[in-house]
């Protein structure tokens, strides 16, 4: 056993198909490896028991105590499951640059960092499958019914064409694009707003599924676009998604006032991007007009923004 290691994971945005991909349409997604969740994991004296701690929220719980659903115990007993070891008489300290509940994947990320840390401080490196699953296992806890894209693209920290229960397909981007990402500052609670969705979809099946296999097609068009390096297609398409979301109530005049605004400013096509109801827009962007997009998402009130 080492005495000290560090691992980390990237966050997400997904480009098309929240949502639907929850229906069993494809969705796409890339990971955002400038902004990542770091876990630490080295010896302490803690008479048998992992100490929990967490910089950002100024926290320490040792492992035996933790309640269930508390986020880092849950992936911490997950892995050790796994792994079928005890816990080590260590500390593990999280922290991260990932904005909380803003649909950029901070939750899976954090439990991403973690099985990677704690396996690894085991002796055992775990394969991004792996480490994928025991994500959605604790996504499960707190998002009652996810499609497994978070965990999938934060853990393979590659673009991911996904269908829910289908082993995700990494693909290659054949022109890079830039994506100005941009926080509302509006917290997105995913379990709140998959639940909505299901909701309405219950009072309006047909209604519904029509908007989600309209998402499917924009995500399999969407793929073709980013393989083939036709980016120009890529901006109408995410237009398109944003209209859908906003369809199925996902939207919010905040995030429309986003997306109007890097329209304006120059950006080629913007979208919200995860559960929605707050969280982040995403603008496609060509260079030169980053620097005036993030200047106009800010004037209208984005508390970060990030290329
Ligand atoms: C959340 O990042 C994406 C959603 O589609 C939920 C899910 O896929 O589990 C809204």
């Amino acid at each position: 056993m080492v005495n000290k290691i560090q691992r980390s994971a990237p966050g997400k945005v997904i480009l098309c198909g929240e949502h639907s991909v929850v229906y069993g349409q494809p969705a796409i997604a890339v990971p955002v490896s400038g902004l990542r969740a770091y876990a630490n994991v080295e010896a302490a004296p803690t008479e048998g028991s992992l100490q929990l701690i967490s910089r950002d929220l100024n926290e320490t719980i040792s492992l035996e105590v933790a309640p269930p659903e508390h986020p880092l115990a849950a992936i911490a007993r997950e892995t050790l499951a796994y792994l079928t070891l005890p816990s080590p008489a260590a500390s593990l300290t999280l922290w991260s640059e990932l904005p909380i509940a803003s649909g950029l994947g901070s939750g899976a990320a954090v439990s991403v960092a973690i099985a990677r840390a704690l396996a690894a401080y085991l002796g055992r490196e775990l394969q991004p499958q792996e480490v994928s699953a025991l994500a959605y296992e604790v996504e499960k806890i707190h998002h009652g019914t996810p499609s497994g894209i978070d965990n999938t693209v934060i853990a393979y920290e590659a673009p991911v064409y996904f269908v829910k229960g289908q082993p995700p397909e990494i693909f290659v981007i054949k022109e890079p694009f830039y994506l100005v990402i941009a926080n509302s500052g509006i917290p997105s609670a995913t379990k709140q707003a998959v639940m909505g969705v299901r909701n309405r979809r219950n009072a309006k099946p047909e209604e519904y599924d029509t908007y989600f296999n309209r998402m499917g097609e924009i995500a399999n068009a969407a793929r073709t676009a980013i393989e083939q390096g036709d980016i120009a297609s890529l901006a109408p398409l995410l237009n398109e998604n944003h209209s859908l979301l906003r369809e199925i109530g996902v939207s919010l005049p905040e995030l429309d006032r986003l997306v109007a605004v890097a329209k304006n400013a120059g950006a080629t096509g913007a979208k919200l991007t995860g559960a929605g109801t707050g969280g982040n827009v995403i603008a496609l962007t060509s260079p030169e007009n980053i620097a005036s997009v993030k200047a106009a998402m800010q004037a209208a009130g984005a508390t970060e923004v990030w290329t």
